[in-house]
């Protein structure tokens, strides 16, 4: 059995000044994870949020933090990340950014967080094959990072499934990107667990609406 349905809430479609609000607000219908998409204009064209943030969300929230960063050298600035967040959260780099995977990894499970690598869409799951059992997360990019608001892309499929294959009942695999009430119910039946949504979330007309909608869809998807 694949580990238990989650419904992350990327807060890059949110209001950013208003991100508590939108946060308390989804609060009520027991979010599981809050996805904190981090970006450098380096490895990914656009510029988000860093630790700052995520340390004032941390104290507004008890929800666990699914912090996503799409940062070149993730060694560098780990730390800050591991700092302003807590024991539980997980934080998730990109394999393509760094020589040092197992070092990064070792570092965060060290602190109590969770350690979770991304592949971009076109990165095969073979590049990180090696490092699955140290791993708590694989997030699966269905978009080329940077932006939300992006189609998905039904290539990565097989690469979902591939990873539930190695791994059948222990490791999170979330995908981002591109999914709504449609998209989502493919990835859960290649094995993911883990579901991320900015757009889906955030422009809805109701945002607590559209997560009840999306966990039933991937509940059901699941059962299959
Ligand atoms: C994209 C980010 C995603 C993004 C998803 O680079 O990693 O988390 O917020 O947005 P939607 O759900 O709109 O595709
Ligand atoms: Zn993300």
């Amino acid at each position: 059995m694949r580990p238990e349905i989650k419904i992350s809430a990327s807060i890059l479609a949110a209001n950013p000044v208003r991100l508590e609000e939108e946060i308390k607000r989804i609060e009520g219908v027991a979010i599981d994870l809050i996805h904190i998409d981090v970006m450098d204009g380096h490895f990914v064209p656009n510029i988000t949020m860093g630790p700052f943030i995520v340390k004032g969300i941390k104290k507004i929230t008890r929800v666990p933090l699914d912090i996503h960063l799409m940062i070149s050298h993730p060694e560098f600035y780990v730390k800050d990340f591991v700092d302003a967040a807590g024991e539980g959260d997980f934080i998730t780099f990109h394999i393509e950014t760094t020589r040092m995977p197992e070092a990064i990894i070792s570092f965060i499970k060290s602190k109590g967080l969770k350690a979770g690598v991304s592949l971009n869409p076109l990165t095969p799951v073979k590049s990180i094959e090696h490092l699955i059992e140290s791993l708590d997360m694989v997030l699966v990019m269905s978009v080329n990072p940077g932006f939300e608001g992006q189609k998905f892309i039904p290539d990565v499929l097989p690469k979902i499934a591939a990873l539930r294959n190695a791994s059948p009942d222990k490791l999170e695999i979330e995908v981002d990107g591109g999914i709504n009430n449609e998209t989502i119910t493919q990835i859960v039946q290649q094995g993911a667990n883990v579901i991320v949504a900015a757009t889906a979330i955030f422009k809805a007309d109701d945002p607590c609406a559209a997560i009840r909608t999306l966990r039933l869809k991937a509940k059901e998807a699941a059962k299959r």
